[in-house]
């Protein structure tokens, strides 16, 4: 880590937060009283239905946007400190690369960035070299390559070389693999773990993919919509490094299983979710939730 938190407990600390958007009988209440706590150095995912507001957390926790009330601390500093203190990645849903650079320039283009403004930073290990990134992402023979010539699949791994490459002490991710298909999506969580193995870095990871959260987690945090909230919690205690093997084993079903039984626990048909949508529709994988 390249800057030591000043002061004790969780890393990442949301507490009682809440988030309305509009007025009136139009409001959205997207969080209500939610608590998140992240120790350092961990993998934690949400997972939820659409809407539920995940989206909304990791905005909260980036200080893209402040909660009505409640507060967002990382490593012990406000939101607008992290974010001074560019402590904070962030990887979109959709990878947002620089279409006149190649692979490679993309990722040492933020390094640039913060060099030049300054920026001190003891990296670490592959974060201190983006072709090993890179290589180590399944990209080493496109680096010269322009977005344009990319699949999904390469660009959202070059946006998480990106990401990486900038040693964040918290790295927030919404739904990075989303788009892809089943098989491309799978060799896409391998090569993140392979590369999160080694940095360790905390990671907020927002998905709707119910094998992918029990997959990447060290915590799976299940929410419920309308209004956002806590549902429950999962503890995922299978060993790490974790492996395509585990897939279909028994354990990671059971984990699967007790997620599955967190995200129907809160479904409320009259809390308003539209009646109908399901929880788990049928997806490549038929492990997908909204
Ligand atoms: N800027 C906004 N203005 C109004 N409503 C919003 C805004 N952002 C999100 N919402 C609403 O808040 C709820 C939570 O949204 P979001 O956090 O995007 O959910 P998720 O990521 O879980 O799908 C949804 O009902 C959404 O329509
Ligand atoms: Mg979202």
């Amino acid at each position: 880590m390249s800057s030591p938190p000043p002061s004790e407990g969780p890393f990442v600390a949301v507490n009682d937060a809440c988030t309305t958007y509009g007025t009136g009988p139009d409001a959205v209440r997207a969080l209500a009283h939610v608590d998140l706590q992240v120790p350092r150095g961990r993998f934690v995912s949400v997972i939820g239905p659409s809407g539920c507001g995940k989206s909304t957390l990791l905005r909260l926790i980036a200080g893209l946007e402040a909660p009505d009330a409640g507060d967002v601390r990382i490593c012990g500093r406000t939101t607008a400190e992290a974010r001074a203190a560019k402590v904070l990645g962030f990887v979109p849903q959709v990878p947002a690369l620089l279409p006149w650079l190649d692979v490679l320039g993309n990722v040492r283009v933020l390094e640039k960035v913060n060099r030049a403004a300054g920026r001190q930073r003891t990296q670490r290990g592959l974060a201190s070299d983006p072709v090993a990134l890179l290589t180590r992402l399944g990209l080493g023979d496109v680096l010269t390559r322009r977005p344009g010539q990319l699949s999904g699949g390469m660009q959202q791994r070059t946006a998480l070389a990106r990401a990486f490459a900038l040693a964040p002490d918290v790295l927030l991710m919404d739904e990075p693999f989303s788009a892809l298909d089943e098989f491309t999506r799978e060799s896409a969580q391998l090569q993140l773990l392979d590369v999160w193995q080694e940095l360790r870095t905390t990671v907020v990871f927002v998905t709707h993919s119910i094998a992918e959260a029990v997959l990447l987690s060290d915590t799976v945090v299940v929410m419920a919509a309308a209004p956002g909230r806590v549902a429950g919690v999962v503890d995922v205690g299978l060993d790490r490094p974790r492996h395509h093997g585990l897939l279909d084993s028994a354990a990671m079903h059971e984990h699967e299983h007790r997620v599955r039984a967190l995200l129907e626990t809160a479904w409320d048909p009259v809390s308003g979710t539209p009646t109908g949508t399901p929880l788990r529709t049928p997806g490549a994988a038929g492990r997908e939730v909204a």
